[in-house]
Formats: C-alpha cells, structure tokens, sequence
C-alpha cells in the first residue's frame, strides 16, 4: 500500500470550507506558530523554541521525508478565516503501517487558536479518516491523549473514537509523567458513522446503571456528589495498602473516575461499579465492582470508608451484587481476590459463602512488587454464608 505514495503524493482534501493538503515552505510562519503555542505545548510534543527559520526545514526535510516513505503524513489544515483560506493547525498520520489487507497509524493534531473552537478540527478529522480508510485502506487508527487534556478526548469521542485503555504513565502534561488514553477507531465503526447525517457523531449513549436497595445500602451510579467521600475512602491508608487505587488520590482522579474510567467499564460491560450509599442520607459508604474479564465469570472489588465498615453495610452491599451477578447477569461463578494478609476482606468473603480456594504466590500485583494472594470462589446456586470453619485470627472484637 505505501507504493501508491510517494514523492509524488500530494493530496488535497476538502469539503469545502476545511482542506487538508502538505505544506509548503511558505507555511513557515504558521508551522512555528503552532509549535511555540502554550496549550500545544502543554498537551503535545512541540518545539516551544522553534523558529521560522527550523519550521521551513523541516517542512522540506523529515515532514518531506515522510511523505516519500509513506510512513508519516502530515497535513497542513487550511480554513475560510475572513473569507480566504488559513493555516488553522496541522493534522498527521503517523507510524502508518500499510499491509495487503489493511493496515494501521496513529492520529496527531495541534491546532492554533485561530482554529479552536471552530469546529475546523472535526471536520479536519472526518477528511482524514475518509483519506485513512478510503485512500490508504487502512483498518484502524489509534489516538493517543495525555489524561486530562479533555480537549483532545473529547474531539477523538466526537470523532468516533473509543476509548481502548488507559495507560498508566504513557503521557506527559508539564515536564511530569501522566496517564495516557488509546482511542480508537476502525474502519468498520467509520463506515457506520459515514454513512450518517452530515454533522451527526457517534450516539451519546450513557449507560443506565441499575439501583439495588436494600436495608442497609443502595448500590447506584457513582455521581460527582460521591467525589469529596470517594477521595477521603481512596486516601485511606487500609485502600492504599489492599487495593491498586491510584496514590495521593486526587479530585481529579474521582473524576476520571465517576465520569469516564467508570461510565466506560458500564458501556463495554467490563467493570460494572456500583457506589454503595447510604440508603436514608445518600451519603457514600463505598464502592463495588464486578470485574467481567472472562465469560460466565466476575471478580468483586471492594473498597469501603472507614465510617462504614464493621457496620454490616459491605457485607449486604456484597449480597446485593452477588444477587445482580447470578441472577441477572446469569454468571457462574464470583471470584474474590485479596491481598495477603488481608484478613477483613478474607472474613467478609468466608462470612458470604465464599470457598477459600488457594494461595498464589507471587501473584499479585502490589504496585509493582509481587504479592501473594488469596483466591476465593462462589459458585451460582451455593449458599451465601460461611461454607468451611473458619481458620484465620479471632474476631478483633472477640
Ligand atoms: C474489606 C472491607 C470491604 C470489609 O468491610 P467491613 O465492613 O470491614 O467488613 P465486616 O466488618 O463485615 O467484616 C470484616 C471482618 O474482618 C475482621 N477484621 C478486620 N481486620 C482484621 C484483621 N486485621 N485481622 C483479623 N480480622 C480482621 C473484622 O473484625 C470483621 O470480622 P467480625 O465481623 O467477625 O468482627 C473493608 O474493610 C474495606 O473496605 N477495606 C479497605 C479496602 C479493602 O481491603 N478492600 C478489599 C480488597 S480485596
């Protein structure tokens, strides 16, 4: 596929008010702009000393370059500002990897403010991914954001991506290492949404999360409410030592996570989190989660406040996903992973049936240092309360 490029390969592309084409040495000045911009700065890999003079190098240097091998695109974004055309940003395909079938690149963009927030970045994005799918018979392009930069996410969502992983560490925002977000997008979801109303993006669909009450607790959607007790339950040093919560939990890392990590496990039916409130205040207790990582299984996470453990509220919240899991999702088997030596998740697990099944040595992943864990099993149908004697330290009470 490459060898339709080349040296020769100059594509305009444009619907009329955006084009995508090369640039040329005259662009100089609108290339080094877009490199010493503060936010392109922040968010991208810029040259924030780049001068006129670098700009028209390399413009007829490695960007040529990459024409010629095929393997770096990159555009110059043109728009109408005041009825003539001007370079608003620069859009590439990079890393392209062409084969017989299909093939795969990655997206970049930088825009200058004269172009943000005018809509000429969608529709940037529609031409290339028309040239990507269309022109080059690629199968699927990646997007990389640094977390936080929502900006960027939110352009890829309206584009059509999804959202793949996220990366611990893959980014960078201020000379600091940040997470990173993979979107993507495949020909085949480009086709769906080409063959939309012009203007239309993907469906905006927020998946609805049931709400499980009981005596105790209310199991529902996690909402920006929770934010100020999710933090406060994910600082807590029993969280930071038996769970993977991100250190130094942050406002910003609830969230991440009530509104994207969580929302995104629902939509793909990967982790289903639960808050676990309290059923007359609202007030957040915890959280639950079911871990769907293999068919007709799921492992429970846990995390609960201080305030709230020891009063019965875990245990029933446990209960009530345990009905949600057999019951409606019709799963086999629950699994419970804990850390050695967590004995209150331990006991939690043995006071609701759980089997203790094995310990893994090593296998566990404690924020980068092997663990050993313990491995739980409760199968559909088995009853839910103690199923063996049980072995480890008296009650802390007793
Ligand atoms: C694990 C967790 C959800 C359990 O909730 P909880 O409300 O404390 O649960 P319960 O009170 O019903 O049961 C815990 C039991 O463990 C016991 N226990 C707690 N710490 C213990 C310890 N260090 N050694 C021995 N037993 C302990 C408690 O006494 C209680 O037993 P009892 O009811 O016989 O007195 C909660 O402690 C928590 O959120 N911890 C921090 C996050 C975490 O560890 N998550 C689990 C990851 S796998």
């Amino acid at each position: 596929m490459s060898g339709l490029l080349g040296a020769r390969s100059n594509p305009v592309l444009s619907d009329g008010q955006t084009t995508l084409r090369r640039f040329t040495a005259a662009d100089a000045p609108a290339f080094a702009a877009i490199h010493t911009d503060p936010l392109n700065i922040m968010w991208t890999a810029s040259d924030p000393a780049m001068t006129v003079r670098e700009a028209g190098e390399l413009i007829e240097g490695s960007i040529a370059r990459g024409w010629e091998d095929g393997r770096y695109l990159r555009f110059a974004i043109t728009d109408m500002l005041d009825g003539a055309p001007a370079v608003v940003g620069t859009l590439s395909l990079q890393d392209v990897f062409s084969t017989a079938g299909g093939g795969s690149a990655g997206v970049g963009i930088k825009m200058l403010p004269s172009g943000r927030g005018t809509g000429a970045a969608h529709r940037a994005i529609g031409l290339l991914c028309g040239y990507a799918f269309g022109n080059l018979g690629l199968e699927i392009l990646h997007w990389r954001a640094t977390a936080g930069n929502e900006a960027s996410a939110s352009l890829a969502r309206r584009s059509g991506f999804v959202l793949a992983a996220e990366i611990p560490g893959y980014g960078h925002v201020d000379g600091t290492v940040a997470d990173g977000l993979m979107f993507t997008l495949t020909r085949n979801g480009y086709h769906v949404l080409d063959g939309m109303p012009a203007g239309s993006g993907p469906l905006d669909i927020k998946p609805a999360v049931p709400v499980l009450a009981g005596d105790r607790v209310v199991l529902r959607a996690l909402n920006m409410s929770d934010a100020p007790d999710l933090v406060d339950n994910c600082r807590h040093p029993d969280a930071v030592r038996w769970t993977t919560v991100p250190l130094d939990y942050s406002m910003a890392d609830a969230d991440l996570y009530i509104n994207k990590i969580s929302v995104e496990g629902w939509r793909t039916g990967r982790t289903l989190t639960f808050a676990a409130a309290d059923p007359d205040t609202d007030e957040l207790l915890g959280t639950v989660d079911l871990q769907c990582n293999a068919p007709g299984a799921a492992a429970v996470g846990i995390n609960f406040g201080p305030h709230a453990r020891g009063t019965g509220a875990a245990e029933e919240a446990v209960r009530l996903l345990l009905d949600y899991a057999f019951d409606q999702l019709n799963l086999a088997w629950v699994h419970w992973i804990a850390m050695v030596p967590n004995w209150a998740s331990r006991k939690l697990a043995w006071k609701l049936g759980f089997h203790y099944d094995g310990q893994g040595r090593g296998d566990y992943n404690d924020r980068g240092t092997p663990a050993d864990r313990w491995l739980l099993s409760l199968a559909a149908g088995e009853p839910r309360n103690p199923a063996q004697p049980w072995t480890g330290p008296a009650p802390r009470s007793g």
